[in-house]
C-alpha cells in the first residue's frame, strides 16, 4: 500500500515538473510554472525520504538549512543583471551534487571489498549501474568546474579567453577520452582496490580539468550558450545519478533538463548563427575597439531635440537592450510610452532573442514594467516593418542592432539576425558613449545619416524625455 502511494507521489511530481516548464513557456504563466516546479522538487525531496525508510535525518535537515539559506541568500540578493551569473552557479551546483551522488556510492561499494581485485561492476549490482555512476561523476565534474569558469567570467572575475591555441581542441579531445578511459577502467577492469581508487581520483580530477579547459576559451557573446549547454549537461548528470542510484524521479527530472537545456542552447545558437561546434570550438569575440576611434558620422541630439522630433511621428518602435537592464529604466520607458500613447503614438518593443544578458531578458525587464505583453513584438513579427516606422529608439541595446552582422563577412557577428532597425525613418540610440557591446565589436549603425545618438544614462535621458513631453 505505502509502495503504491509513493509511485503515485512520484508520478504526480513528474506530471508536476512537465507542467511547470510547460507554464514557463509563456511570460504571463511563468511565475506560477516556477512554484509548480518548486512544488514538485519538494513533493520529490520528501517522498524520496520517506521511500528511503531507514536514514539519519541529522545529516538531511543540516544539508537542507544550508541549501536553503545559501539559495535564499543568492537569489534575493541578486540583481536582474546578475541573473546570468546565478544561474550558471546552480547549474554547477547541479553538477557537484550528480558528482557527490556517484562519489558517495563508489566509496560505499569500496568498503564493502575485501579481496585483492574489486569488480566494481558487480559489486555495484551490475555494468549499468557502475557506467551511470561513473557517467555522473564526469558529467557532473565538468559541469561544475565548466560553470564555475562560466561564472567568473560573467561577472568579470575572469577576463578574456584563456587556453587559446591551435591544438587546444585535441588536447581537450585528448583529456576527455582520457577520464573516459580511465572511468570505463575502474567500471571493467578488476584492479587492486587501492589502484581502482587512484583511477577513479584521475577520471575525477581528469573531468574537472575539461570544465575549465573546454570554457576559458570561450568568451564574447557565446557565453550564453554555454551557460545553457552546462545546463543541459546538469540534467544529463542528474539523470545518470538517477539510474545510478534506480530513482526513476531523478532520472525523469534529469532528461527534462537535458533536453530543455538542449532546445535552448539549439534555439540560442540560432539566433546567434552559430553553430554550437563553432561556439565550442573557435574562440569569438571582437577586439574591443572602443571610444570615437573610426566613426565618422556620428551625430549627437539632446533630449529636448528628440521630444521635438516626437511631435511628427505616429509609429515608434522601442529597441530594449542590456544598457536598459543596467539603468534600471524599465519604468520611465513605460511612463515615456504612456505620454505617447496619449497623444496617439503607437508605440512597440522589439525584442531580440538575445538581447540582454540571458534568455528572457527583456521580457522580464519590460513586465516588471507592467508593458501589455501584447506590445512586446518577437524579431521576425517585427523586421517587415522597421521599413515603415518613423522613429525606432534603442535604448542601451548594441549588437542586436548592428548592421555588420547582415553585410560584413569578415565581422564575428557575420549572419546573425539582428533588428532591422536601420531601415527606419529615424534611428535614435541612446547610450553613454561610443563603447562596444558584448560582442566588441564597433556598431556602424552609428555612422548612419538616419541615425542620432543621445549620450548618456538611458534613465536620465528617459526621464528628461518624460519632463520634455509633458511641457510641450
Ligand atoms: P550589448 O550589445 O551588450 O550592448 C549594450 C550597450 O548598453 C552597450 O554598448 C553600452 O554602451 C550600453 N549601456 C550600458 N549601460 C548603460 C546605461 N546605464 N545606459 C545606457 N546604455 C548603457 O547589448 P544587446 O544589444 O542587448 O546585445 C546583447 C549581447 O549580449 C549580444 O552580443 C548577445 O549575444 C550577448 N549575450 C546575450 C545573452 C542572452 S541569452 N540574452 C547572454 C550573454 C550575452 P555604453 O557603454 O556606451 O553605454
Amino acid at each position: 500500500m505505502l509502495n503504491t502511494l509513493l509511485q503515485l507521489g512520484y508520478l504526480l511530481a513528474a506530471c508536476m515538473f512537465i507542467l511547470g516548464i510547460r507554464k514557463l513557456s509563456k511570460v504571463r504563466s511563468a511565475r506560477q510554472g516556477n512554484q509548480f516546479a518548486a512544488a514538485a522538487m519538494l513533493l520529490a525531496v520528501v517522498i524520496t525520504l520517506v521511500d528511503l525508510g531507514n536514514i539519519d535525518y541529522r545529516w538531511i535537515l543540516g544539508g537542507l538549512a544550508v541549501g536553503t539559506a545559501v539559495g535564499v541568500f543568492a537569489a534575493v540578493r541578486v540583481q536582474m543583471t546578475g541573473m546570468p551569473e546565478l544561474v550558471a552557479m546552480f547549474n554547477g551546483f547541479g553538477g557537484a551534487a550528480s558528482a557527490l551522488v556517484a562519489l558517495s556510492i563508489f566509496f560505499r561499494t569500496m568498503g564493502t571489498q575485501t579481496g585483492a581485485t574489486v569488480d566494481v561492476a558487480a559489486a555495484m549490482g551490475g555494468s549499468h549501474i557502475a557506467v551511470a555512476g561513473v557517467l555522473s561523476l564526469v558529467v557532473g565534474s565538468i559541469t561544475f568546474t565548466g560553470s564555475l569558469i562560466a561564472f567568473l567570467k560573467l561577472n568579470g572575475s575572469v577576463r578574456g579567453n584563456h587556453f587559446v591555441f591551435a591544438g587546444r581542441n585535441a588536447v581537450n579531445g585528448l583529456l576527455l577520452l582520457g577520464t573516459l578511459a580511465a572511468g570505463a577502467a575502474v567500471v571493467f577492469v578488476p584492479l587492486a582496490p587501492d589502484v581502482t581508487i587512484m583511477v577513479f581520483s584521475a577520471a575525477l580530477v581528469v573531468a574537472l580539468i575539461v570544465g575549465i579547459t573546454g570554457t576559458s576559451p570561450i568568451g564574447g557573446a557565446d557565453m550564453p550558450v554555454v551557460i545553457s549547454l552546462l545546463n543541459s549537461l546538469s540534467g544529463v548528470a542528474a539523470s545518470m545519478a538517477g539510474f545510478a542510484v534506480d530513482n526513476h524521479l531523478l532520472i525523469i527530472a534529469g532528461s527534462l533538463v537535458g533536453a530543455s537545456g538542449l532546445i535552448l542552447t539549439q534555439i540560442m545558437c540560432k539566433a546567434m548563427n552559430r553553430t554550437l561546434g563553432a561556439v565550442l570550438f573557435k574562440s569569438f569575440g571582437g577586439s574591443a575597439d572602443s571610444g570615437r576611434d573610426g566613426y565618422e558620422n556620428v551625430k549627437e541630439a539632446s533630449a529636448e531635440e528628440v521630444a521635438m522630433m516626437m511631435d511628427d511621428i505616429s509609429t515608434l518602435v522601442v529597441v530594449p537592450g542590456y544598457g536598459l537592464a543596467v539603468a534600471q529604466a524599465q519604468h520611465t520607458t513605460r511612463e515615456l510610452a504612456n505620454l505617447l500613447e496619449a497623444k496617439g503614438i503607437s508605440v512597440r518593443y522589439a525584442i531580440h532573442p538575445v538581447a540582454g544578458r540571458m534568455p528572457g531578458h527583456m521580457n522580464v525587464l519590460l513586465a516588471e514594467a507592467d508593458v501589455p505583453y501584447e506590445q512586446l513584438v518577437e524579431m521576425d513579427n517585427i523586421n517587415g516593418d522597421f521599413k515603415t516606422t518613423d522613429m525606432v529608439m534603442v535604448l542601451g541595446a548594441n549588437d542586436v542592432v548592428n548592421p555588420a552582422a547582415l553585410d560584413e563577412p569578415d565581422s564575428p557577428i557575420y549572419g546573425m539576425p539582428i533588428l532591422n532597425v536601420h531601415e527606419a525613418r529615424q534611428v535614435v540610440v541612446v547610450k553613454r558613449s561610443l563603447s562596444p557591446g558584448f560582442a566588441g565589436i564597433a556598431n556602424r549603425l552609428f555612422d548612419n545619416d538616419n541615425t542620432i545618438m543621445v549620450f548618456g544614462d538611458a534613465k536620465k535621458v528617459l526621464q528628461d524625455l518624460v519632463s520634455e513631453v509633458k511641457n510641450a
